[in-house]
């Protein structure tokens, strides 16, 4: 199977905690196209007070490293920019000033791990409000949704889309988001999954979970959040209206 469209990975060079040069950037995106992708995006970190990126500077690594992809020789994957954004105030505030750096329609948000924040399915309806979805990332490994997924169940109401992270699948971050990540899927919860790799050697565990994704829902089911929930999100055509 090809074609995947990956909604998550760190693959732009030295602005966060993703590849450190933009040969290992390079890699990343070969060995994603030959895993089956077609297009990745690049999704830096946004955080302030541990990665202190804005709009204006993640679009500028992000051109310093595409800027670069033609010394590669073989075929890489299709590209482009979003950005992971952690969900606190100066980011909130950010992206309902339109300072954020969407897919089209949709913001990939982060959580911090121990617990969610204040009022988050309010402000969900705000950002959609100004026009903006959410896709919610690796809510599988979030403590909250280890201890009851239903804590999910006020953000699926106001339309927030659930994004798989694969390699939960193969216990790359432990028992917990494994066996949370195994139940949303059986609940059918999820709209998309990607890679969120960070490292060339990250594709390997990618790989191996695409293959244990295909086990645990079938083809038609992997297509589905490999490529048509992920193609719908990234050219603004999913509905995230409650
Ligand atoms: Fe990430």
């Amino acid at each position: 199977m090809r074609g995947f469209v990956d909604l998550h990975s760190h693959w732009v060079a030295s602005i966060d905690d993703g590849v450190r040069t933009i040969d290992e950037g390079i890699a990343l995106l070969s060995l994603l196209h030959q895993a089956g992708f077609s297009h990745v995006v690049a999704t830096p970190h946004m955080r302030p007070g541990m990665f202190e990126n804005d709009k204006a500077s993640l679009e500028a690594a992000y051109q310093k490293t595409v800027a670069q992809l033609h010394t590669h020789v073989g075929p890489l994957p299709t590209h482009s920019l979003a950005s992971e954004h952690f969900f606190d105030d100066v980011v909130f505030e950010r992206l309902l000033q339109h300072q954020g750096l969407p897919y089209r329609s949709h913001v990939l948000i982060e959580f911090p791990p121990t617990q969610f924040p204040q009022r988050v399915a309010a402000r969900f309806v705000d950002l959609k409000r100004k026009g903006l979805g959410v896709v919610l990332a690796h809510p599988e490994r979030y403590q909250p949704v280890w201890e009851n997924d239903q804590c999910l169940d006020d953000l699926l109401d106001v339309g927030a889309h659930l994004l798989l992270d694969l390699c939960a699948l193969v216990g790359k971050y432990g028992k917990a988001p494994q066996k949370a990540a195994e139940k949303l899927l059986a609940e059918d919860a999820y709209e998309a999954a990607c890679s969120d790799a960070h490292r060339p050697a990250d594709v390997d565990d990618v790989v191996r979970s695409i293959e244990r994704l295909q086990k645990l829902v079938g083809v038609d089911e992997a297509k589905r959040l490999l490529i048509t929930g992920p193609t719908a999100i990234l050219d603004g055509l999913s509905q995230s209206n409650p």
